[in-house]
């Protein structure tokens, strides 16, 4: 029998994906690998570097020599060639870069190769928006989060004020919406829940009834 297991949570901007994923990951003891933090880590780079978001060829070839590593422990932190970049890629110039450099079909061939090998390791939670439909089609679990759009913004506009980063509710609605209609229309890898995910819907939920309800849902799949 099999030892180890994947879950696959993907979903929308602000659904939860990395708070649920990352309580699961404690819980269960497992890996959690956060792909978004992938993107990001490319993004903060080609704005660092100046590079112009429109050249894909020159962003593509720049994520192919990119090291990117993803460190689990007491916190998750994200390393780009070697630089630990876990707050630079929060930042409202990252996350509207991100969802442009994300449509690059060789950006995500990179990224994903990675991401595959992660899962290889020992059994991982791992969130995004083609986990379950392209990444890792073999889960054992695949989870597709939603929540309301307001609910969504007002979770992230709490979180850039927690982290002391001033942009207005309307302004991180916004940037939500635009970001979603880039992921959900790309060419490659769109924004959709697999044919066999889970959908729930955590607007008004907390965090611990998603986290019961989603290892309740494993245990009838996997031998926990
Ligand atoms: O989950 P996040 O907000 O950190 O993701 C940042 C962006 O990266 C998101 O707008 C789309 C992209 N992304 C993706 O295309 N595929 C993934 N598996 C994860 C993220």
């Amino acid at each position: 029998m099999k030892n180890t297991y994947q879950i696959a949570i993907d979903g929308p901007a602000g659904a939860g994906k990395s708070t649920i994923a990352k309580a699961i990951a404690r819980r269960l003891g497992i890996l959690y690998v956060d792909t978004g933090a992938m993107y990001r880590a490319i993004a903060y780079k080609a704005n660092t570097l100046n590079l112009p978001l429109d050249q894909e060829q020159t962003i593509s070839d720049m994520a192919w020599n990119t090291d990117i590593v993803l460190k689990n422990g007491e916190d998750e932190r994200v390393l780009c060639d070697g630089k630990d970049v876990t707050e630079e890629i929060r930042s409202p110039e990252v996350t509207r870069a991100v969802s442009i450099i994300a449509a690059y079909p060789k950006v995500r061939e990179r990224l994903v190769a990675i991401q595959r090998r992660k899962a290889q390791e020992k059994s991982v939670v791992m969130d995004g928006r083609d986990i379950g439909t392209y990444v890792l089609p073999q889960a054992d679990l695949k989870i597709f989060l939603t929540a309301s759009l307001e609910e969504r913004s007002k979770r992230r506009w709490l979180e850039l004020q927690q982290r002391g980063k001033k942009q207005s509710l309307e302004s991180v609605q916004e940037d939500i919406i635009n970001r979603d209609r880039l992921d959900r229309e790309r060419k490659v890898s769109p924004l959709v829940p697999a044919d066999d995910a889970y959908i729930l819907d955590t607007t008004g939920l907390s965090i611990e009834e998603i986290v019961e309800d989603i290892v309740n849902n494993l245990k009838t799949k996997v031998n926990l």
